[in-house]
């Protein structure tokens, strides 16, 4: 199978293109991506001279060139990680993330519909359900109800996702998943953000009184769901992913300066995120059941071998915070193609 992966510089698609790739010697994977401050092409360095590979440097928002890049690489399917990923970030600036969440999403779906691929996934979260109290999980039927800018325009998209399925007959997945760890995650991200603080020696802020609660993910844990869903999905519905791992910000945050060898003073409270979400839980029973997905990375393990991913391979998020990663496509990509 050739399948087009949107957003595959960034943390999750990165991780998935590997793991595809590993998993499936007859597949080879098209990865769009319009490197955003997000996207890094050094998380898939060991993949840039695979023949089962190529890169794009796109915009989904940009018609013409979908159109372009589906009639020249005839893609069987689409996953589409692209994305302004970041809450902060999306309360800042909420008309980037409504550009490209939702008007990205169209023009992709539009451009799967023309070329005709046999599935079009949508990589969506479990921020569109909103906020949980203490008890209850989100489950596929749940309502939608965003409280981010982030959170609204992932919303939007599964929305459009639905509706192309519906009138056009496009055959349309969407999975819904919850807070992901591991390599490659870019620093402003709790865990990958504290770990680097630390690291340098620097308090971590923790915001309003860190007991809200995300339910964590391994990041291969999240590719062997989607994998599935991309296989034997049953096209038109929607799949909870869960990492069944519910944790205050609190406790993760102990464990992080626990693991790094650091005392319980550098963690500084600060002024809380506007819209907050207190709560995240998933319910993954229709996963489980249907396509028989649980999540098989013990957290413990994985977040112990993610602070020493980060330890180890300080350089890459050295280059993250000079900016230097911004030129790893001019030097193998650009240079490449004039040589
Ligand atoms: P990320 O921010 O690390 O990566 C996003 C990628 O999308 C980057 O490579 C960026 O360059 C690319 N991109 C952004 N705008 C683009 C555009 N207009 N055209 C082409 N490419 C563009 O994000 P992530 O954490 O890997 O998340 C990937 C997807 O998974 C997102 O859709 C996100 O909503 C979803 N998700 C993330 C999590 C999580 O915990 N990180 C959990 C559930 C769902
Ligand atoms: O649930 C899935 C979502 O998880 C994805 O859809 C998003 O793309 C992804 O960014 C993530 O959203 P969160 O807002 O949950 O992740 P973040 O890492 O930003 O924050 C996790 C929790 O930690 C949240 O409760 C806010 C808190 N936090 C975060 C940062 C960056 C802090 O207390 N201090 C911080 O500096």
């Amino acid at each position: 199978m050739r399948i087009l992966v949107a957003g595959g510089a960034g943390f999750i698609g990165s991780n998935f293109i590997r793991y595809i790739l590993g998993a499936h010697d007859d597949w080879s994977v098209v990865n769009v991506d319009k490197l955003t401050y997000a996207g890094n092409l050094a998380n898939l360095a060991d993949k840039a001279g695979d023949p089962r590979y190529v890169f794009h440097r796109a915009d989904i928002c940009d018609a013409a060139e979908m159109s372009r890049i589906f009639a020249g690489e005839k893609p069987e399917a689409v996953v589409n990680f692209a994305a302004e990923t970041h809450v902060d970030r999306s309360i800042d600036d909420p008309a980037l993330f409504l550009r490209t969440n939702i008007l990205g999403t169209q023009v992709l779906l539009d451009a799967a519909r023309k070329s005709g691929v046999a599935r079009y996934l949508q990589i969506s979260t479990d921020e569109v359900y909103g906020s949980l109290g203490a008890t209850g999980k989100f489950s596929e039927e749940s309502p939608l109800k965003p409280n981010s800018p982030y959170a609204a325009s992932k919303t939007s998209a599964d929305l459009l996702v639905r509706a192309y399925g519906k009138t056009f007959g496009l055959p349309v997945l969407v999975t819904r998943c919850s807070n992901n760890y591991g390599p490659y995650q870019f620093p402003e991200k709790l865990i990958p953000f504290f770990v680097t603080l630390l690291r340098e020696g620097k308090p971590v802020p923790v915001y309003g009184d860190g007991m809200n609660v995300r339910d964590w993910i391994h990041v291969e844990d999240h590719s062997r769901a989607v994998d599935a869903v991309l296989q034997r999905g049953r096209p038109g519905e929607i799949y909870n992913v869960g990492g069944g791992n519910e944790r205050t910000n609190i406790e993760i945050t102990k464990l992080l300066i626990a693991a790094m060898g650091k005392d319980e003073k550098s963690m500084k409270f600060v002024p809380d995120r506007p819209g907050h979400d207190r709560r995240y839980a998933i319910d993954d029973e229709k996963i489980r059941a249907e396509l028989g997905v649980v999540p098989l990375v013990p957290f413990e393990e994985g977040l112990r071998n993610t602070v020493r991913w980060y330890i180890d391979n300080e350089p890459w998020w050295r280059a993250v915070q000079t900016g230097e990663y911004q030129s790893f496509y001019d030097r193998w990509y650009v240079r490449k193609d004039r040589a």
